[in-house]
């Protein structure tokens, strides 16, 4: 199968591409091959490589920043992925396109289900929300999964925030009052792959899904996991999130139904203790822990 992947130094490309390479063809792209700040670029690449799959892990994803640039975070997360839906239709390929649990405002008690009703509270999340129905209005074949805390190895997440932090102090205020889901960037490299081949092979399954990493958690006990399974002796201090203020405002409570995902296609919802567990170790067999 010929895949191009957009975002190609993203933590889900760079997982994507250790995977996927193994027994398909990828064609990995970055800022440098389509600049996704000028959208109609994505359609000459896409006609020029003529995939039968198109990957979509390239997004602007500073949240706190994309309050001042509006603009070009609108440009990357809704008009290329508009005009990257439009050329996958036109050649026949699939699309599968990633967002996230900012669509929702966090003020379910329970969990979102994908048809919930969207109320993104920041400007990341309203250009993600834009990027998905963008994407469905133009190519109704489209597969969105929405994803929730991502991190990996590779670039800068609260991982490895939290671990180069662990270097410098013995402890740490984190915000307590927001539950969601940590979701290592290989599951959701996994999950894409999966959704591919499935496509490929015939499998019917369209539209907006969701995987997020279990069980639910705040982000100080995300942190005390990552201590604890690093061996830091760091005292974590629950805060509110009023305590911690943000340029963007982030939700309280997104904790995502994943069972459709599971229905059609036959991915589980994965535990993200067992990820945290593999990113330190490879951090360690690289000589990167801090
Ligand atoms: N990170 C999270 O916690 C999180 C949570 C929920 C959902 N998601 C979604 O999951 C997906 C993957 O996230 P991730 O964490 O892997 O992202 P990431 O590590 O921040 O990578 C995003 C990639 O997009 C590329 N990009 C940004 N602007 C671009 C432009 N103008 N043209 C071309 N490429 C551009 C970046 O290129 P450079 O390397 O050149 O900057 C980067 O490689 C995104 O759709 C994101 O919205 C992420």
């Amino acid at each position: 199968m010929r895949i191009l992947l957009f975002g190609k130094n993203g933590q889900v490309a760079r997982c994507f591409q250790e995977e996927a390479s193994e027994r398909h063809e990828v064609i990995a792209l970055g800022r440098d091959d389509a600049d996704l700040s000028q959208p109609d670029t994505a359609a000459a690449v896409i006609e020029k490589y003529a995939p039968e799959v198109i990957v979509n892990a390239a997004a602007y994803t500073a949240v706190d920043r994309a309050e001042a640039e509006k603009e070009l975070a609108a440009l990357i997360n809704t008009q290329a992925v508009r005009e990257i839906a439009r050329a996958a239709k036109i050649i026949g390929a699939h699309f599968i396109h990633l967002s996230t649990d900012y669509v929702f405002d966090g003020g379910c008690e329970g969990r979102y289900h994908e048809d919930d009703t969207t109320n993104p509270l920041n400007i990341y999340g309203s250009t993600k929300l834009d990027g998905e129905l963008a994407a469905l209005e133009e190519f109704d074949q489209t597969v969105i999964i929405r994803t929730s805390w991502v991190f990996s190895e590779y670039g800068g997440n609260f991982v490895k925030s939290m671990l180069h932090l662990a270097g410098e102090r013995d402890a740490l205020s984190v915000v307590d009052d927001q539950v969601g889901g940590p979701t290592a960037a290989r599951d959701i490299a996994h999950a894409i792959l999966m959704v591919a081949e499935k496509k490929q092979r015939g499998a019917k399954g369209k539209g907006v899904y969701h995987l997020q990493g279990t069980p639910p958690i705040s982000w100080a006990g995300f942190a005390q996991t990552i201590f604890d399974e690093a061996g830091k002796n760091v005292i974590v201090t629950p805060i509110a999130t009023s305590e911690y203020p943000t340029p963007a405002k982030r939700p309280l409570h997104t904790v995502l139904d994943c069972a459709r995902i599971e229905r059609d296609f036959g991915i589980s919802q994965p535990d993200w203790r067992i990820a945290v567990r593999q990113v330190i170790d490879a951090l360690n067999k690289e000589g990167n822990l801090p």
